[in-house]
Protein backbone atom coordinates (compact mmCIF):
# COMPACT_ATOMS: atom_id res chain seq x y z
CA UNK A 1 0.00 0.00 0.00
CA UNK A 2 1.27 3.43 -0.97
CA UNK A 3 1.77 5.66 2.58
CA UNK A 4 2.13 9.32 2.38
CA UNK A 5 6.04 9.75 3.37
CA UNK A 6 6.85 12.76 6.40
CA UNK A 7 8.74 15.43 4.34
CA UNK A 8 12.18 15.11 6.02
CA UNK A 9 13.23 19.06 4.89
CA UNK A 10 11.89 21.04 7.63
CA UNK A 11 9.12 23.68 6.73
CA UNK A 12 11.33 26.65 8.29
CA UNK A 13 13.86 26.53 5.81
CA UNK A 14 11.57 26.82 2.80
CA UNK A 15 10.77 29.63 1.07
CA UNK A 16 7.32 30.48 2.07
CA UNK A 17 5.00 29.27 -0.86
CA UNK A 18 4.33 31.73 -3.66
CA UNK A 19 1.36 33.47 -2.82
CA UNK A 20 2.17 34.43 0.53
CA UNK A 21 5.53 36.24 -0.26
CA UNK A 22 3.68 39.92 -0.90
CA UNK A 23 2.05 39.49 2.34
CA UNK A 24 5.06 39.12 3.64
CA UNK A 25 7.00 42.07 1.56
CA UNK A 26 4.28 43.98 2.89
CA UNK A 27 4.21 43.44 6.83
CA UNK A 28 7.67 44.19 6.54
CA UNK A 29 7.21 47.34 5.02
CA UNK A 30 4.74 47.80 7.49
CA UNK A 31 7.28 47.36 10.35
CA UNK A 32 9.71 49.75 8.12
CA UNK A 33 6.90 52.63 8.29
CA UNK A 34 6.09 52.11 11.64
CA UNK A 35 9.60 52.13 13.34
CA UNK A 36 10.04 55.47 10.81
CA UNK A 37 7.09 57.02 12.60
CA UNK A 38 8.40 56.25 15.66
CA UNK A 39 11.97 58.14 15.19
CA UNK A 40 10.18 60.75 13.08
CA UNK A 41 7.96 61.71 16.43
CA UNK A 42 11.04 61.14 18.21
CA UNK A 43 12.76 63.68 16.20
CA UNK A 44 15.47 61.72 15.19
CA UNK A 45 15.55 62.16 11.35
CA UNK A 46 14.35 65.79 11.88
CA UNK A 47 16.72 67.08 14.73
CA UNK A 48 16.71 70.74 13.41
CA UNK A 49 12.68 70.64 14.29
CA UNK A 50 11.45 71.58 17.70
CA UNK A 51 9.85 68.59 19.09
CA UNK A 52 7.47 68.38 22.39
CA UNK A 53 10.54 66.52 23.56
CA UNK A 54 13.25 69.28 22.47
CA UNK A 55 11.54 71.78 24.70
CA UNK A 56 11.04 70.23 27.63
CA UNK A 57 14.95 69.28 27.17
CA UNK A 58 15.60 73.18 26.78
CA UNK A 59 14.27 73.39 30.33
CA UNK A 60 16.04 70.52 32.36
CA UNK A 61 19.56 72.26 29.78
CA UNK A 62 18.51 75.50 31.83
CA UNK A 63 17.57 74.62 35.05
CA UNK A 64 19.04 71.21 35.76
CA UNK A 65 17.87 67.67 36.20
CA UNK A 66 14.82 68.06 39.18
CA UNK A 67 13.15 64.40 38.43
CA UNK A 68 9.17 63.90 39.67
CA UNK A 69 8.64 68.34 39.34
CA UNK A 70 7.03 70.24 36.49
CA UNK A 71 9.92 71.20 33.68
CA UNK A 72 9.00 74.57 34.47
CA UNK A 73 6.66 76.32 37.07
CA UNK A 74 8.42 73.58 39.54
CA UNK A 75 8.02 75.14 42.96
CA UNK A 76 4.03 75.62 43.43
CA UNK A 77 1.34 75.43 46.25
CA UNK A 78 -2.19 74.38 46.14
CA UNK A 79 -5.07 76.19 46.23
CA UNK A 80 -9.06 75.76 45.61
CA UNK A 81 -12.03 77.62 45.75
CA UNK A 82 -14.80 78.82 43.44
CA UNK A 83 -15.62 80.96 39.98
CA UNK A 84 -19.08 83.03 40.79
CA UNK A 85 -20.12 83.65 37.39
CA UNK A 86 -22.22 87.06 36.60
CA UNK A 87 -23.29 86.01 33.53
CA UNK A 88 -21.43 88.80 31.25
CA UNK A 89 -19.41 86.18 29.97
CA UNK A 90 -22.59 85.29 28.09
CA UNK A 91 -22.80 87.53 25.09
CA UNK A 92 -19.11 86.14 24.10
CA UNK A 93 -19.18 82.27 25.12
CA UNK A 94 -21.59 79.78 25.19
CA UNK A 95 -18.84 77.72 28.09
CA UNK A 96 -21.35 76.52 30.74
CA UNK A 97 -19.36 78.62 33.18
CA UNK A 98 -19.75 82.11 32.03
CA UNK A 99 -23.98 81.32 33.00
CA UNK A 100 -25.02 82.97 36.33
CA UNK A 101 -23.71 80.35 38.89
CA UNK A 102 -20.74 78.94 40.88
CA UNK A 103 -18.44 76.26 39.17
CA UNK A 104 -15.47 74.77 41.59
CA UNK A 105 -11.81 75.59 41.25
CA UNK A 106 -9.03 73.75 41.52
CA UNK A 107 -5.48 76.09 41.47
CA UNK A 108 -1.89 76.19 41.73
CA UNK A 109 0.41 79.46 42.46
CA UNK A 110 4.10 79.40 41.71
CA UNK A 111 7.11 80.19 40.25
CA UNK A 112 8.73 80.27 37.08
CA UNK A 113 11.57 78.21 36.64
CA UNK A 114 12.58 74.93 36.70
CA UNK A 115 13.93 74.66 39.92
CA UNK A 116 11.44 73.26 43.09
CA UNK A 117 13.46 74.81 45.57
CA UNK A 118 14.23 77.89 44.34
CA UNK A 119 14.37 81.30 46.75
CA UNK A 120 11.51 83.50 46.66
CA UNK A 121 12.84 86.92 45.39
CA UNK A 122 10.32 90.40 44.60
CA UNK A 123 10.94 89.92 40.70
CA UNK A 124 10.60 86.35 39.71
CA UNK A 125 8.00 85.61 37.54
CA UNK A 126 4.74 84.43 39.94
CA UNK A 127 1.75 82.29 38.16
CA UNK A 128 -1.51 81.15 38.96
CA UNK A 129 -2.88 78.21 37.15
CA UNK A 130 -6.67 77.28 37.25
CA UNK A 131 -9.43 74.39 36.43
CA UNK A 132 -12.73 75.40 35.72
CA UNK A 133 -15.15 72.49 36.56
CA UNK A 134 -18.15 72.64 34.66
CA UNK A 135 -21.65 70.55 36.27
CA UNK A 136 -21.20 68.86 32.34
CA UNK A 137 -17.96 67.38 33.51
CA UNK A 138 -15.91 69.80 30.82
CA UNK A 139 -13.35 71.22 32.13
CA UNK A 140 -11.54 75.15 31.14
CA UNK A 141 -7.54 74.73 32.17
CA UNK A 142 -5.57 78.29 31.85
CA UNK A 143 -1.94 78.61 33.11
CA UNK A 144 -1.69 82.57 33.23
CA UNK A 145 1.34 84.75 34.65
CA UNK A 146 2.07 87.76 35.94
CA UNK A 147 3.60 89.77 32.89
CA UNK A 148 0.99 91.79 31.00
CA UNK A 149 3.03 90.06 27.86
CA UNK A 150 4.75 87.11 26.80
CA UNK A 151 8.68 87.68 25.78
CA UNK A 152 8.64 85.82 22.47
CA UNK A 153 5.57 85.05 19.49
CA UNK A 154 6.80 81.55 18.50
CA UNK A 155 7.92 78.75 20.55
CA UNK A 156 11.28 78.31 19.07
CA UNK A 157 11.87 81.79 19.76
CA UNK A 158 11.33 81.23 23.42
CA UNK A 159 13.55 78.01 23.57
CA UNK A 160 16.22 80.27 21.91
CA UNK A 161 15.78 83.35 24.46
CA UNK A 162 15.25 80.79 27.38
CA UNK A 163 19.11 79.81 26.59
CA UNK A 164 20.47 82.95 25.98
CA UNK A 165 18.98 85.05 29.00
CA UNK A 166 19.99 81.77 31.32
CA UNK A 167 22.96 81.51 33.68
CA UNK A 168 25.18 78.67 31.54
CA UNK A 169 25.19 76.05 33.61
CA UNK A 170 29.06 75.52 33.36
CA UNK A 171 30.19 79.38 34.29
CA UNK A 172 26.76 80.45 35.99
CA UNK A 173 27.27 83.55 34.18
CA UNK A 174 24.74 84.82 31.12
CA UNK A 175 26.38 85.28 27.74
CA UNK A 176 25.67 88.86 27.52
CA UNK A 177 26.86 88.56 23.81
CA UNK A 178 24.70 85.99 22.97
CA UNK A 179 21.51 88.02 24.75
CA UNK A 180 22.63 90.76 22.71
CA UNK A 181 22.88 89.34 19.20
CA UNK A 182 18.95 87.23 19.84
CA UNK A 183 17.40 91.32 21.17
CA UNK A 184 19.32 92.51 17.90
CA UNK A 185 17.36 89.97 15.78
CA UNK A 186 13.75 90.36 18.25
CA UNK A 187 12.32 93.76 18.33
CA UNK A 188 9.38 92.06 19.42
CA UNK A 189 11.42 90.92 22.35
CA UNK A 190 13.13 94.13 22.95
CA UNK A 191 9.70 95.94 22.78
CA UNK A 192 7.69 93.25 25.28
CA UNK A 193 10.83 93.71 27.95
CA UNK A 194 10.44 97.54 27.89
CA UNK A 195 6.51 96.73 28.99
CA UNK A 196 7.25 94.20 31.28
CA UNK A 197 9.87 96.61 33.18
CA UNK A 198 6.53 99.07 33.22
CA UNK A 199 4.58 97.32 35.27
CA UNK A 200 6.14 96.73 38.46
CA UNK A 201 5.62 93.91 40.45
CA UNK A 202 3.27 93.28 43.29
CA UNK A 203 4.25 92.54 46.97
CA UNK A 204 2.77 89.62 46.65
CA UNK A 205 1.13 86.67 45.20
CA UNK A 206 -2.17 87.65 46.53
CA UNK A 207 -2.24 91.69 45.21
CA UNK A 208 -0.86 90.56 41.68
CA UNK A 209 -2.60 90.22 38.37
CA UNK A 210 -2.30 87.69 36.13
CA UNK A 211 -2.75 87.23 32.40
CA UNK A 212 -3.47 84.67 30.51
CA UNK A 213 -1.45 86.18 26.93
CA UNK A 214 -2.26 84.12 24.08
CA UNK A 215 -6.10 84.55 22.61
CA UNK A 216 -8.48 82.50 22.56
CA UNK A 217 -11.58 82.46 19.95
CA UNK A 218 -14.65 82.60 21.89
CA UNK A 219 -18.38 81.20 20.28
CA UNK A 220 -21.71 82.06 21.36
CA UNK A 221 -25.22 80.61 21.47
CA UNK A 222 -25.73 82.12 18.02
CA UNK A 223 -22.55 80.78 16.85
CA UNK A 224 -20.19 84.40 16.49
CA UNK A 225 -16.79 84.22 17.35
CA UNK A 226 -14.77 87.23 18.67
CA UNK A 227 -10.93 86.90 20.03
CA UNK A 228 -10.70 87.15 23.47
CA UNK A 229 -7.84 87.67 25.84
CA UNK A 230 -8.46 87.16 29.52
CA UNK A 231 -6.64 88.07 33.09
CA UNK A 232 -7.93 87.83 36.47
CA UNK A 233 -7.76 91.32 38.98
CA UNK A 234 -6.94 91.75 42.46
CA UNK A 235 -9.42 92.58 44.55
CA UNK A 236 -6.61 92.44 47.31
CA UNK A 237 -5.13 95.97 47.26
CA UNK A 238 -1.63 96.33 44.89
CA UNK A 239 1.50 97.48 46.59
CA UNK A 240 4.42 97.12 44.55
CA UNK A 241 7.43 94.84 45.56
CA UNK A 242 10.09 96.48 47.28
CA UNK A 243 13.00 94.42 48.83
CA UNK A 244 12.64 90.26 49.65
CA UNK A 245 11.57 88.85 52.55
CA UNK A 246 13.90 87.25 54.91
CA UNK A 247 12.50 83.48 54.35
CA UNK A 248 13.37 81.79 51.11
CA UNK A 249 9.66 81.12 50.79
CA UNK A 250 8.74 84.27 51.64
CA UNK A 251 5.80 84.89 49.00
CA UNK A 252 4.42 81.44 49.69
CA UNK A 253 4.59 81.80 53.80
CA UNK A 254 2.33 85.45 53.33
CA UNK A 255 -0.25 83.65 50.88
CA UNK A 256 -0.81 80.97 53.32
CA UNK A 257 -1.03 82.80 56.25
CA UNK A 258 -3.46 85.50 53.82
CA UNK A 259 -5.89 82.78 52.64
CA UNK A 260 -5.58 81.38 56.31
CA UNK A 261 -6.66 84.92 57.32
CA UNK A 262 -9.58 85.68 54.99
CA UNK A 263 -10.80 84.32 51.62
CA UNK A 264 -8.88 86.01 49.00
CA UNK A 265 -10.79 87.19 45.92
CA UNK A 266 -9.71 88.45 41.61
CA UNK A 267 -12.36 89.17 38.68
CA UNK A 268 -12.04 87.41 35.46
CA UNK A 269 -11.58 90.18 33.25
CA UNK A 270 -12.42 89.49 29.22
CA UNK A 271 -10.42 91.52 26.86
CA UNK A 272 -12.55 91.97 23.59
CA UNK A 273 -10.22 91.93 20.71
CA UNK A 274 -11.53 93.83 17.03
CA UNK A 275 -10.85 92.53 13.88
CA UNK A 276 -7.42 92.97 12.97
CA UNK A 277 -6.17 92.61 16.08
CA UNK A 278 -3.28 90.26 16.16
CA UNK A 279 -4.18 86.90 17.38
CA UNK A 280 -1.00 84.79 17.38
CA UNK A 281 1.37 87.33 18.46
CA UNK A 282 1.61 87.21 22.46
CA UNK A 283 4.57 89.07 22.84
CA UNK A 284 1.99 92.17 21.83
CA UNK A 285 -0.83 94.00 23.75
CA UNK A 286 -3.90 94.59 22.36
CA UNK A 287 -4.65 98.66 22.10
CA UNK A 288 -5.92 99.75 25.60
CA UNK A 289 -9.25 101.09 24.36
CA UNK A 290 -10.37 97.41 23.91
CA UNK A 291 -13.77 96.84 25.72
CA UNK A 292 -13.04 94.69 28.71
CA UNK A 293 -15.97 92.84 30.57
CA UNK A 294 -16.17 91.79 34.03
CA UNK A 295 -17.16 87.87 34.10
CA UNK A 296 -17.11 87.01 37.60
CA UNK A 297 -15.35 86.64 40.30
CA UNK A 298 -13.07 84.14 41.61
CA UNK A 299 -13.07 82.98 45.03
CA UNK A 300 -9.44 80.95 46.47
CA UNK A 301 -10.47 79.79 50.21
CA UNK A 302 -8.35 77.06 51.18
CA UNK A 303 -4.59 76.08 50.62
CA UNK A 304 -2.86 73.14 50.50
CA UNK A 305 0.78 71.24 49.88
CA UNK A 306 1.47 69.32 46.48
CA UNK A 307 2.65 66.48 48.76
CA UNK A 308 -1.01 65.78 49.43
CA UNK A 309 -2.98 68.01 46.88
CA UNK A 310 -4.41 67.04 43.96
CA UNK A 311 -2.45 69.41 41.42
CA UNK A 312 0.49 67.54 41.74
CA UNK A 313 -0.75 65.01 39.08
CA UNK A 314 -2.49 68.13 36.80
CA UNK A 315 -1.56 68.99 33.62
CA UNK A 316 -2.92 72.78 33.58
CA UNK A 317 -2.79 72.18 29.37
CA UNK A 318 -4.19 75.75 27.96
CA UNK A 319 -5.91 73.53 25.34
CA UNK A 320 -7.98 71.72 28.09
CA UNK A 321 -11.07 74.08 26.78
CA UNK A 322 -14.95 73.65 27.68
CA UNK A 323 -17.52 74.13 24.16
CA UNK A 324 -17.42 78.00 23.56
CA UNK A 325 -14.01 78.17 23.89
CA UNK A 326 -11.87 77.72 21.18
CA UNK A 327 -7.78 78.53 20.45
CA UNK A 328 -6.71 81.17 18.09
CA UNK A 329 -4.13 80.47 15.46
CA UNK A 330 -1.87 81.27 18.00
CA UNK A 331 1.45 78.81 17.48
CA UNK A 332 2.68 78.70 21.22
CA UNK A 333 -0.74 76.88 22.21
CA UNK A 334 -0.08 74.17 20.45
CA UNK A 335 3.88 74.14 21.29
CA UNK A 336 2.65 74.62 25.12
CA UNK A 337 -0.01 71.62 25.24
CA UNK A 338 2.57 69.20 23.76
CA UNK A 339 5.62 70.53 26.36
CA UNK A 340 3.33 70.50 29.18
CA UNK A 341 2.71 66.41 28.17
CA UNK A 342 6.02 66.07 27.75
CA UNK A 343 6.85 67.62 31.21
CA UNK A 344 3.62 65.62 32.77
CA UNK A 345 5.04 62.36 31.30
CA UNK A 346 8.21 62.37 32.41
CA UNK A 347 7.30 63.74 36.00
CA UNK A 348 4.74 61.01 36.39
CA UNK A 349 6.68 58.16 36.03
CA UNK A 350 9.42 59.58 38.59
CA UNK A 351 10.03 59.21 42.23
CA UNK A 352 8.78 62.13 43.97
CA UNK A 353 10.79 64.22 46.74
CA UNK A 354 9.07 66.54 49.06
CA UNK A 355 7.57 70.13 47.98
CA UNK A 356 9.61 73.36 49.14
CA UNK A 357 5.96 74.07 50.43
CA UNK A 358 5.57 71.04 52.96
CA UNK A 359 2.54 70.08 54.63
CA UNK A 360 4.03 71.86 57.85
CA UNK A 361 4.70 75.01 56.05
CA UNK A 362 1.07 75.29 54.73
CA UNK A 363 -0.14 74.19 58.27
CA UNK A 364 1.55 77.26 60.55
C1 LIG B 1 6.30 77.74 23.91
C2 LIG B 1 6.05 78.36 25.05
C3 LIG B 1 5.97 77.65 26.37
C4 LIG B 1 6.54 76.47 26.77
C5 LIG B 1 7.44 75.53 25.97
C6 LIG B 1 6.15 76.24 28.14
C7 LIG B 1 6.51 75.14 28.89
C8 LIG B 1 6.01 74.81 30.13
C9 LIG B 1 6.20 73.54 30.82
C10 LIG B 1 7.03 72.38 30.30
C11 LIG B 1 5.51 73.58 31.98
C12 LIG B 1 5.37 72.47 33.03
C13 LIG B 1 4.07 71.72 32.75
C14 LIG B 1 3.77 70.57 33.70
O1 LIG B 1 4.66 69.77 34.02
O2 LIG B 1 2.61 70.44 34.14
C15 LIG B 1 4.90 74.89 32.04
C16 LIG B 1 4.13 75.33 33.08
C17 LIG B 1 3.51 76.55 33.09
N1 LIG B 1 3.51 77.51 32.09
FE1 LIG B 1 4.40 77.39 30.33
N2 LIG B 1 5.35 77.28 28.55
C18 LIG B 1 5.22 78.16 27.49
C19 LIG B 1 4.49 79.33 27.46
C20 LIG B 1 3.77 79.80 28.51
C21 LIG B 1 2.95 80.99 28.48
C22 LIG B 1 2.75 81.90 27.26
C23 LIG B 1 2.41 81.11 29.72
C24 LIG B 1 1.49 82.18 30.23
C25 LIG B 1 0.39 82.54 29.65
C26 LIG B 1 2.83 79.99 30.51
C27 LIG B 1 2.47 79.72 31.81
C28 LIG B 1 2.75 78.58 32.52
C29 LIG B 1 2.28 78.32 33.85
C30 LIG B 1 1.41 79.24 34.69
C31 LIG B 1 2.74 77.04 34.20
C32 LIG B 1 2.52 76.32 35.52
C33 LIG B 1 1.22 75.56 35.46
C34 LIG B 1 1.05 74.76 36.74
O3 LIG B 1 1.02 75.39 37.82
O4 LIG B 1 0.95 73.54 36.64
N3 LIG B 1 3.66 79.20 29.75
N4 LIG B 1 5.22 75.62 30.92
Amino acid sequence: MKTIESNPVSSASLPPPRGMRLPITLIGGLLALIAGLFLYAGGWLTPHVLTPSALTDTFEHVDGPHPGFRRNHAKGVCVTGFFESNGQGQSLSRALVFRPGRVPIVGRFALAGGQPYAIDTPTIVRSLALLFKQSDGEEWRTAMINIPVFLTNTPQDFTDFLVVSSPDPATKKVNSDALNAFLAKHPETVAARKLVGSHPFSSGFADSPYYGLNAFRFVNAMGEFTPVRWYVRPDQTFEAATSAGADKNYLFDALIRQIHAAPLRWHLILTVGQPGDPTAQAASAWPPDRRQIDAGTLTLDSIESEDTSPTRDINFDPLVLPDGISPSDDPLLSARSAAYSQSFTRREGERKDPSAISTEEVGK
